[in-house]
């Protein structure tokens, strides 16, 4: 029959965590698998901020009919200032964009796809290493796939390994960069990393690719700004992908930007006309909701401030459940070990676990972690350390 010659795929190895630690009947397991942000009750909460946005919907919303190729244009509009400042030359200049996608992970498949029909013959550059699913999502789009050195097996970042390679890529090329908290590591570029790698990409003339996933997760929301700010200042043309899955706890509501950035109004229109057709044929028109969601939220300053904080919330309990670990294993005389965790910043830490040590973590302790030794640190439960240290010493032995 027809379908006789189709095989299985594995499933995804991050979402699968998710599967494989709700089947645990283990009361003290721990899931450190897919990036979602827990509580300190083990929940992924929703903002308050969106359910008072979502309540103002409900009463005001009059029709679902479709939303253009773009999306909300207010979305669009508080989006961009979220991400590169409301004062933005480049939004007096309109010359940047943004394009409303599903998720963060829409605004990749958008931008790879764009630069598979409007760019031919451009490679993307991926650190080593990335999110799997950058590597999958640019070769669907038959994007010829490289990387550059970022974090080497002593789990430590290589910045001058990196920049070699950045100063070999071929001129006009795609570079991907993480804005900030790297996933799957956790290690961030610092300012003057930064601004080298400005200074590569600028003099190879590669198309930067900023990917901005964790907005408000590691220094601040403004704070996480800087390097894509810092960029679109400096470079004439820019992609950035905006996810508000995490800061607006939007999750399944897929809800997202592909920001573009160009060198006039004029050919910025000309871009948007490119993406709207892509666009099309992908999913047609973005979903509403979320999107509706985070414009009530960011262009109302009261609603939005009320987010801000519980964004910084977030933000601090990633940090304390950080140090907290790091304290935790002290007493096995693994804290200088482990001293890594206390740097990194976002969700995830590249915590030098083998694959061999994340399953028998898994396997003996419940503790769940993609087996590349990343774990979700804003899945800890706080309350639980000492019993987590315990198991990551454990499997150390
Ligand atoms: C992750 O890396 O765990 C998150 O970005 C969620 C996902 O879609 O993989």
């Amino acid at each position: 029959m027809h379908f006789d010659a189709i095989g299985r795929v594995p499933g995804d190895p991050i979402l699968g965590l998710m599967e494989a630690y709700a089947q645990d009947a283990n009361p003290r397991k721990f899931d450190l698998g897919v990036g979602v942000y827990k509580d300190a009750q083990g929940l992924t909460p929703i903002p308050e901020a969106v359910k008072i946005a979502e309540a103002r919907l409900v009463e005001s919303q009059d029709t679902k009919t479709y939303i253009g190729g773009h999306g909300n244009p207010l979305f669009g509009k508080v989006i961009n200032e979220l991400v590169l400042g409301a004062d933005s030359q480049l939004l007096t200049e309109q010359r940047a964009g943004a394009t409303q996608t599903p998720g963060g992970t829409g605004a990749l498949r958008l931008a790879a796809d764009f630069i598979a029909q409007c760019l031919p013959g451009k490679g993307v550059w991926l650190s080593n290493p990335t999110w799997p699913i950058h590597e999958t999502i640019f070769a669907a789009a038959k994007v010829k796939v490289s990387h550059y050195p970022y974090v080497g097996s002593d789990n430590r970042l290589d910045v001058e390994a990196m920049l070699a390679v950045l100063r070999e890529v071929p001129k006009g090329d795609v570079v991907l960069l993480h804005a900030c908290c790297h996933n799957p590591t956790g290690f961030d570029l610092s300012h003057d990393d930064w601004k080298r790698v400005l200074e590569v990409v600028r003099n190879r003339v590669l198309l930067p690719l900023i990917d901005f996933a964790y907005q408000g997760f590691g220094d601040g929301l403004e704070q996480d700004a800087w390097s894509t700010r810092l960029f679109a200042a400096q470079v004439p043309e820019l992609l950035i992908t905006s996810s508000c899955s995490k800061n607006f706890g939007l999750y399944r509501d897929r809800t997202g930007a592909l920001i573009v950035c160009a060198t006039s109004a004029d050919k910025l229109i000309d871009i948007r006309s490119q993406l709207a057709n892509i666009a099309r044929n992908l999913w047609s028109t973005p979903p509403d909701h979320g999107a509706a969601v985070v414009a009530t939220i960011l262009a109302d300053p009261e609603l939005k401030a009320r987010w801000a904080d519980e964004v910084e919330a977030m933000r601090l309990r990633i940090a304390q459940l950080r140090s907290g670990l790091v304290e935790a294993l002290e007493p096995h005389g693994l804290r200088e070990r482990f001293a890594h965790i206390g740097v990194q910043r976002g969700m995830f830490s590249y915590t030098g676990l083998s694959p061999e040590q994340v399953k028998t973590l898994r396997e003996r302790h419940s503790v769940y972690m993609v087996s590349s030794g990343r774990a979700n640190v804003a899945g800890i439960d706080a309350t639980r350390l000492a019993l987590l240290a315990d198991a990551i010493a454990s499997a150390c032995k």
